[in-house]
């Protein structure tokens, strides 16, 4: 396909037309020119191709697919490689589907555990998010299929979705929000990104030419093309303008026609429109010029690695006294309409049509469990007669397992929780269960953080998030021991919802949603307020034990753009082999802005024997340590120490290790308003001041007094120069100020 030529002969309505969609899943073709239309699939978790009456809010069926775990679970898993596989599977369906680009991943960052559509999302970290998101698209493209990274950017709520501002500040954004898309993007390259409903600060993500054009395309070099959410468009000659090529679905024609006026009364530069062309049709080429055509995948290969990943996937919780793994002999309870009809993907766009469920129940059918239902899923009230069914079954057994969680109409794409409940018949259900039974599982089907009343209760709980088609069979694996659970939060599980980090700015007032906590997400928050969680980020429990030892880094002290190798050894000191995620991150001490009290910069999944010892190296690169300077309008380090941190969690600090930076110095602008202390911490700046400080101190009454001394540096601190004047005893005058910040202006300038 000759690109240049194509654009050349295409009249200005087909090439207007071809920014927007034929339909819900197609990109048009121009068929006098052999143009083709290629299709578009949701994504992310697994392939929703819809054949007719296509929409997108997965309420048509769609052909059958495998459903993988959802983005909760697998950014759990903490493993790079496990996602890449996932998005390998699924690219190998789109490629034998003829899907030339698949909607996902979706890399927003869970603000609050209330949004509905945390499910999709991988974390509240953003390294983590950009990490696991990257691997995704480089798993799908390696079939020559596309990604659409989603939903860009600033869209952590569904409430008003598609009208709400979200009110950020730049160094909150750039940190979390944008961070979590600016690493995919770096790294993987996808094929197309999608642009979000939403507005940022004010201006909709759909005709942002900060967000589109000069941070994604200008600093992040991405080079493909960028996509609206369905029906994201405001202003679509804005929106061209701006850099969003494709409007999709179809827009029925109008903004086809509004694109050939803007351009007909020159209101639009034709350039842009054909650079909108030429972006599109360089992906569209890229897909048709390497395509299979006899492409075909393996379905119950998909569907038994749906299972193997699905167990990585899940966290354990709580394990009291070795509750589990559960052994053969013991008689086992099965209790929840969960057990037979398991939650395993959440509502909307993302629904898939799974080509094969496996419950725990039927998984489990060579262990000899008893079943009762216990409650009806879509309910919130008890029956009454299931109840007391359920309760008789558990006093029956030696060990009471009670599949609960969130029911589908709980969380959805679309709108938010307003509560961390599950359903009343639910947590009375298990209540009532302890009340007979010593031995209580609880298996939780859910696709964000809910509170768990009676925790002190039960002596297991395994969080299966919402884990695919196959959540089933990997349940049992774990339940009976056949693997080794060895996932970790992806997310905080807050004890009350009054603690989360938005809850005083969630969902926000009308269209107005402001980001007042922050950098402070997630465990940022919980940090920094020291509060007690119920679980914290990054935690989860294994069947065996390890130890972690040896912490080595190769420098002690790094110069601005060093990395820094960081090594430690992790043995598995258990009797069963197990998988740990090794976690580092980083303290700032260097006072330069106020910083979280930690962050993850690095992380590692460790595969080890009984009695095995291995040594887990990761390498540290400047930006672990950066934050973003608003007034440079880019990263800065500081200077002074830092602490690097190796965890088991968030909150489980195993090995800690220290390192000087010695970062830029930070511009110094002197006016008479400068205080004194920025004025010292800067040598050269320092070297001039330092006599008339001494000068000022004495007149101050200072005395040779250490405490006073003390004291007198400290109001120093925050004096300005003009103020010198007041306390110099006639020694400093309004032209000695001027004077002086000449003097020290220049002394910056040398
Ligand atoms: C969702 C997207 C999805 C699209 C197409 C929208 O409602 O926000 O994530 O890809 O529909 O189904």
């Amino acid at each position: 396909m000759d690109i240049e030529k194509l654009i050349s002969e295409m009249t200005l309505e087909e090439k207007a037309g071809l920014c927007s969609g034929a339909d819900s899943w197609h990109l048009k073709a121009v068929e006098r020119l052999d143009l083709p239309a290629v299709m578009v699939s949701d994504g992310p978790h697994g392939l929703r191709k819809q054949d007719e009456a296509g929409d997108h809010l997965g309420i048509n069926d769609s052909i059958p697919a495998v459903c993988f775990p959802t983005a909760a679970g697998t950014a759990s898993s903490f493993d790079r490689e496990l996602i890449r596989r996932i998005g390998n599977a699924i690219g190998e369906e789109a490629q034998a589907e003829n899907v030339a680009v698949v909607l996902g991943p979706a890399a927003n960052i869970k603000r609050s555990p209330l949004c509905g559509r945390n499910f999709e999302y991988f974390s509240e970290d953003p390294l983590l998010s950009s990490e696991m998101a990257a691997a995704y698209i480089q798993g799908v493209q390696t079939h020559h299929v596309g990604t659409s990274l989603k939903h860009f950017a600033a869209n952590n709520q569904e409430n008003r979705r598609m009208t709400a501002s979200s009110e950020v500040d730049e160094r909150t954004l750039r940190e979390i929000y944008l961070a979590s898309f600016e690493g995919a993007v770096k790294k993987a390259q996808p094929w197309t990104v999608m642009c979000s409903y939403n507005r940022i600060n004010g201006v909709f993500a759909s005709e942002n030419p900060r967000t589109l054009t000069d941070i994604l395309r200008g600093e992040w070099g991405f080079e493909g093309y960028v996509m609206s959410d369905w029906g994201a468009v405001n202003d679509r000659v804005a929106g061209l303008r701006a850099g969003l090529e494709l409007e999709m679905p179809a827009s029925g024609g109008d903004n086809d026609r509004l694109i050939v006026e803007a351009v007909r009364s020159s209101a639009l530069d034709e350039a842009v429109l054909d650079e909108a062309v030429r972006r599109i049709l360089t992906i569209t080429k890229r897909y048709l010029e390497n395509r299979e055509p006899g492409a075909v995948f393996d379905r119950p290969a998909h569907d038994a690695l749906a299972r193997e990943l699905a167990r990585e996937c899940m966290v354990l919780l709580k394990n009291e006294n070795g509750l589990l793994p559960l052994r053969k002999e013991q008689r086992v309870a099965f209790i929840g309409q969960f057990a037979a009809a398991p939650r395993f993907q959440g509502g909307g766009s993302s629904h898939i049509n799974a080509s094969h469920v496996t419950s725990a129940l039927e998984a489990a059918k060579d262990f000899g469990v008893s079943y009762a239902q216990g409650y009806v899923t879509d309910k919130d009230r008890t029956d009454e007669a299931l109840l007391a069914e359920a309760v008789r079954a558990a006093k029956e057994a030696e060990v009471a397992v009670v599949f609960a969680g969130l029911p589908d109409a709980f969380e959805s794409e679309g709108y938010d929780r307003t509560h961390l409940h599950m359903p009343d018949c639910q947590n009375r259900l298990i209540s009532e269960i302890c009340a007979v039974q010593k031995n209580v599982v609880v298996v939780l089907h859910n696709g964000s953080p809910v509170d768990m009343p009676w925790l002190d209760k039960v002596g297991a709980v395994l969080e299966c998030y919402l884990g695919g088609q196959a959540v089933g069979g990997a349940a049992v694996d774990l339940l009976f021991g056949l693997a080794n659970p060895c996932a970790k939060l992806a997310e905080t599980f807050p004890k009350r919802l009054e603690d989360t980090p938005a809850y005083l700015n969630f969902p926000g007032d009308g269209d107005t949603v402001e980001y007042r906590e922050g950098v402070y997400v997630g465990y940022r928050w919980y940090d920094a307020r020291k509060m007690d969680v119920l679980f914290p980020f990054g935690y989860g429990l294994s069947y065996t034990t390890f130890d972690y030892s040896s912490l080595s880094l190769d420098k002690t002290s790094l110069r601005d753009g060093d990395t820094l190798h960081v090594s430690c050894k992790v043995k598995n000191t258990g009797s069963v082999a197990g998988k740990e995620i090794v976690q580092l991150y980083v303290r700032d001490r260097t006072g330069t802005v106020t910083r979280p009290e930690k962050e993850l910069r690095d992380f590692l999944k460790v595969s080890l024997e009984p009695g095995e010892e291995k040594t887990v190296e990761m390498t540290l690169d400047r930006r672990a340590f950066a934050y973003y300077n608003v007034d440079l309008a880019d990263w800065h380090v500081g200077s002074g120490e830092s602490d690097i941190l190796i965890g088991a969690s968030s909150r489980d600090i195993r090995l800690e290790g220290t390192v000087t930076m010695q970062g830029n110095p930070l511009p110094l602008r002197v006016t008479a308003n400068t205080t004194c202390g920025a004025l010292m911490r800067d040598p050269r700046t320092a070297a001039v001041l330092n006599e008339m400080v001494s000068q000022t101190m004495r007149n101050m009454g200072g005395g040779d007094d250490p405490d006073t001394q003390r004291m007198m540096s400290q109001m120093l601190e925050n004096l300005p120069l003009r103020s010198l004047r007041s306390f110099s005893d006639g020694a400093v005058d309004n032209a000695a100020v001027e004077t002086l910040v000449k003097k020290l202006s220049d002394a910056l300038r040398c």
